[in-house]
């Protein structure tokens, strides 16, 4: 065979970029041709992780053990940060510093509002948001360091910071001033604190806190699954969270929970709601923030906990119109089609009752799963191989080179 053999072992790229394997270098295995294809790699173990367990067919999920019902009533998106990161549930004092850290690491430099305030307001957030994280490597002086301490204190900044950015960039494009980072709130009452210009009430704090906590983390995910695929390469962390941010904003992944709540705001009242289905399935079309990769048989846990917070939020307001929406869409489509609402679903008019911007929410999606991909990220580092599948060729082959004067 022609060409250098590649690190991860058994494939040679020809002169022609083809890849190819012979049955020695493959252990007796069938050629790459031959084996089952997994499109989408859906069912594909590709590692083993400590972090999250998503059971798909019980419709469950663990963050390090823990029910994610257990952390949703009890816990807070700071512990649950502290949580992911170091394995064990904080005490009172770990939590208060942690907290106290956290809250510290708020406000953005000088440069990176430069580069956001540059920007043209019709960037979307996200890119926004990618910009300033890869901008955010540039401050940072170890930011190729990837021992355990140096990524917990980048992580810690990137959490931190993550709100500051996608709430000024906000106000930027609106024409308005920055609001500063209030040290004395907490993570979820600060974001909204920046954003509104006011304290929150303690329910809609809780609301956010307990959204951010459920989207924390979610195993092997788009997004994550990207983020790792960079650090395995032995690249920074900047750089793999830039590439999940990325990833998130696909409509496929974080960006169903703003097309979610504009199909609410479409179908406008509940007695529209299923000749709206049912002409959206006539179409083909897929309903934004239903179906999910992994909760195939059981409904996605989190969506219940939302449900419920809706629930409590028009309560508070004394006006159940959206939670009613909401539920009837669900029930419409699990009729119509089998499929159940996933994280989207509900988050979509939480946040909007929140009083959160649409061409925010997959920012504030990107906002809550920081934890998550930064704790794979440094998982990655520590049990660390190159992530390279392979593709089964199927394009022309043996063709004959003409000069590009004859063809
Ligand atoms: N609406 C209508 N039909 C759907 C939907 C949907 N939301 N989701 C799946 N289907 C149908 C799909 O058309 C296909 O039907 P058929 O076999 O007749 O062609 C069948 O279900 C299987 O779909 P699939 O695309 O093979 O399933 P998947 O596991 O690859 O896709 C998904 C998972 C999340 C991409 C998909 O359910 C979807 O597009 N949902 C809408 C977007 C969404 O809500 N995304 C958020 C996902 S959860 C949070 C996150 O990870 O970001």
């Amino acid at each position: 065979m022609s060409g250098n053999a590649e690190a991860d072992g058994g494939v040679e790229t020809t002169a022609r970029g083809i890849e190819t394997q012979t049955a020695s270098e493959n252990g007796g295995a069938p050629s790459v041709n031959a084996r089952p294809i997994a499109e989408g790699l859906a069912g594909v173990v590709i590692a083993q992780s400590e972090i999250c367990e998503v059971n798909g067919e019980r419709g469950t999920l663990s963050y390090r053990g823990y029910d994610i019902g257990e952390l949703a009533c009890h816990a807070t998106f700071e512990e649950t940060v502290y949580l992911l990161w170091y394995g064990e549930l904080p005490t009172e004092n770990a939590l208060r510093t942690f907290s106290a850290n956290l809250a510290a690491e708020r406000e953005i430099e000088e440069t990176i509002w430069r580069i956001l305030t540059a920007l043209p307001c019709s960037v979307e957030p996200m890119d926004a948001l990618r910009t300033a994280v890869s901008a955010l490597s540039c401050s940072d002086a170890d930011d190729g360091d990837r021992c355990l301490n140096s990524n917990i204190e980048k992580a810690t900044r990137l959490v931190a910071k993550f709100p500051t950015i996608v709430a000024n960039y906000y106000h930027h494009r609106q024409g308005e001033p920055p609001i500063h980072p209030d040290p004395t709130l907490s993570h979820a009452a600060n974001f909204l604190h920046m954003l509104h210009g006011e304290h929150p009430t303690d329910m809609a704090a809780r609301a956010m806190d307990m959204t951010m906590l459920l989207m924390a983390e979610h195993g092997f995910n788009a997004s994550t699954f990207a983020a790792r695929v960079t650090a395995a390469t032995l690249s920074d962390i900047y750089s793999a969270i830039t590439t999940a941010i990325g990833t998130l904003k696909g409509p496929l992944h974080g960006g169903a929970n703003r097309r979610a709540m504009k199909m609410m705001l479409d179908i406008g009242d509940v007695d529209q709601v299923v000749p709206y289905i049912e002409e959206a399935l006539a179409r083909k079309e897929r309903i934004m923030g239903f179906g999910h990769r992994v909760y195939k048989s059981a409904p996605d846990p989190r969506s219940a906990y939302l449900r419920g917070r809706l629930y409590e939020l028009c309560a508070e307001r004394g006006d159940f119109h959206l939670y009613e929406l909401a539920t009837a869409i669900a029930e419409t489509v699990e009729a119509k089609k089998g499929l159940y609402p996933n994280v989207d679903f509900y988050a979509a008019p939480l946040l909007y009752l929140l009083g959160i911007p649409l061409d925010l929410f997959v920012a504030v999606f990107a906002i809550s799963r920081i934890p998550g991909w930064s704790t794979h990220v440094m998982e990655q580092y520590a049990r660390n191989r190159l992530i390279r599948p392979l593709s089964a060729y199927v394009g022309p082959k043996d063709r004959t080179y003409h000069p590009r004067h004859e063809r």
